[in-house]
């Protein structure tokens, strides 16, 4: 660690919103009657969520893909609660302004109500989170009301499931033929019905994701399902190139973070080995007075031959 102080915000850049103006769940209501497109991050630390928030995203989501992007697992699966609220917790001391989301991961909510219930609760009371996120539509309608009535706000994730990779055989576009269209339609609605502050629609048509967002009035954010969605959400180290694969249909890249940390990395290496770091300018200096009084000890040393 620099002993750099770490407290200082800067004042905003370009394209980051100027407002301050914290974001809450009425906010992204606001934003979907006035057409005004919802922006969402992933973020799993400290510095990153700061980056994120100070450049006004509107929403920063601690989502299970903490699980591949930071913890090197092969899929979301095994991430578990504790490791998920750790990085919640980092978060949280990073964003002021960002409705900050934490994605409760797979076996959290699915094996019993009240279980599912007391994690969501310790992601706001231990990690400040101010939303959950749940995957599945229908099938999770009590569950969501049920944590909505605990005064929790949920979004709501439906189309491509990453938690339900082994079910769906594979991470495969949703609602492509008529029956899947119906399935998403009626999730959709069920999480409209229950309340969610919003939902994600991940991996499906971008005709379908139009229908869904014209008929509900949950705020859709979408993920590899077109435009028409209310807002966009990307994961931080795809939209980075930091993944170590080929991106998705749906991903675009702004950045070679790959290339940028792995060409200082191998610039530092190389002025270590070659003696040019650190410069006498990078070095901390004895005060004169006390740099004199040591040479005249030094120098006594070697006149008594020590
Ligand atoms: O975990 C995640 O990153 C997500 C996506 C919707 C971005 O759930």
């Amino acid at each position: 660690m620099s002993l750099t102080p770490m407290g200082f915000r800067p004042p905003d850049g370009p394209g980051s919103d100027t407002s301050g103006r914290k974001v809450t769940t009425a906010t992204l209501r606001e934003q979907k009657l006035r057409h005004e497109p919802i922006t969402c991050l992933t973020a799993y630390d400290y510095a990153t969520a700061r980056l994120v928030d100070e450049a006004g995203i509107d929403m920063v989501l601690v989502g299970d893909s903490l699980a591949q992007a930071v913890l090197g697992y092969e899929n979301t699966l095994s991430v578990t609660m504790d490791e998920m609220l750790h990085h919640v917790k980092a978060v949280r001391r990073g964003v002021k302004r960002a409705l900050l989301v934490a994605d409760m991961p797979y076996g959290s909510y699915h094996l019993d109500p009240t279980r599912a219930l007391d994690n969501a609760t310790r992601f706001v009371k231990e990690g400040g989170a101010e939303v959950v996120k749940i995957e599945g539509g229908e099938k999770r309608a009590d569950l969501i009301r049920r944590i909505i009535d605990a005064e929790i706000p949920v979004a709501g994730h439906i189309g491509l499931t990453p938690q339900s990779v082994n079910v769906m055989g594979g991470y495969k576009v949703q609602g492509k033929d008529l029956s899947g269209i119906e399935q998403l339609m009626r999730d959709a609605v069920a999480l409209d019905r229950a309340g969610v502050a919003c939902m994600v629609l991940e991996g499906i048509p971008r005709e379908v994701a139009a229908m869904i967002t014209a008929e509900v009035s949950t705020p859709t954010i979408g993920i590899g399902a077109g435009p028409d969605c209310d807002g966009q959400v990307l994961v931080f180290h795809d939209i980075m190139n930091l993944t170590f694969a080929p991106p998705a249909k749906f991903v675009r890249r702004y950045a070679d973070g790959a290339a940028l940390f792995s060409n200082a990395v191998r610039a530092f290496s190389a002025d270590v080995k070659s003696l040019q770091y650190p410069a006498d300018e990078e070095s901390y200096h004895l005060p004169r007075e006390t740099k004199a009084g040591l040479e005249n000890v030094l120098a006594r040393k070697r006149a008594m031959g020590r």
